[in-house]
């Protein structure tokens, strides 16, 4: 049984549907992927997972569990948490003291936790007392990650987490992805980076106009012609 998994979902603002039957499955120790042009409805798509967007129609589930009619608020309880792209840290408190927030959705200690996280995220570890807003961009978004992983998620799903960040940090953030991908978590990502997108994840889909145009194992979806795809061409157009 996959980790996520959607069937037609269908979802927007207000009446109209940004996206359109997006069926998306995400396994457990592995990186799903989302990319596609600016305004394709990837962020739209996350935030249906996450229960910020109800769908108009279609049905998500975190393994056997139904989560499309759930509020927002027992969806981590579920096992999927969320990452948004920006001011995902609070900057005021220190980064131990995130981490302790993060744990609020577990009832057991959070200490035990915090220093498996802190063995994952040597950074974190070496800059545990500063308070989040001293640390560099590609630090902060490690550090809502960490948070996120408190509550132990089936599901991270992980918007543009490496966006605005040096080469050198987006490498450090995608391999941590991989990282915790593996322990026992599925990551579905959103990345405006192609390039790291394919090198990096096991499976892709390409949303153009809200939906999900072409989707395939990453080796696959790296041998198409991916500007003429990213412009909403078929792969049945690719020359051969
Ligand atoms: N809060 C909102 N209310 C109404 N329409 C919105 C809202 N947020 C986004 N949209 C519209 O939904 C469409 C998809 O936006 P979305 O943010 O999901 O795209 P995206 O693929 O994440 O783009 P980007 O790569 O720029 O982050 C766009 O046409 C956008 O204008
Ligand atoms: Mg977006």
């Amino acid at each position: 049984m996959p980790a996520l998994r959607t069937e037609a979902v269908t979802a927007g603002y207000g009446r109209s549907p940004i996206i359109h039957d997006i069926s998306v499955t995400a396994e457990l120790r592995s990186v799903t992927t989302i990319i596609g042009p600016n305004g394709a409805g990837k962020s739209t798509f996350a935030k249906t997972l996450v229960g910020i967007l109800k769908p108009m129609s279609g049905r998500i589930f975190v393994g056997d569990t139904e989560t499309t009619k759930l509020p927002g608020h027992e969806i981590p309880r579920r096992g999927l948490v969320y990452v948004p792209q920006n001011d995902n840290v609070f900057k005021r408190m220190s980064v131990r003291e995130n981490l302790e927030v993060g744990g609020f959705v577990s009832k057991a200690d959070p200490s035990e936790r915090i220093d498996e996280l802190f063995q994952i995220f040597p950074d974190l570890a070496k800059a545990k007392d500063k308070k989040a807003g001293f640390l560099s961009g590609g630090q902060q978004n490690l550090l809502a990650i960490a948070r996120a992983l408190m509550a132990k998620p089936t599901v991270i799903v992980l918007d543009e987490p490496t966006a605005g960040l040096s080469p050198a940090y987006t490498s450090v953030v995608w391999e941590q992805i991989e990282r915790i991908s593996q322990l026992d978590t599925a990551a579905l990502v959103v990345e405006q980076n192609v390039e790291r997108a394919l090198k990096h994840s096991n499976y892709v889909h390409i949303f153009v106009a809200g939906r999900s145009h072409v989707h395939g194992p990453a080796e696959e979806i790296a041998a198409l012609d991916l500007p003429s795809i990213f412009l909403g061409r078929s792969v049945a157009d690719q020359p051969a």
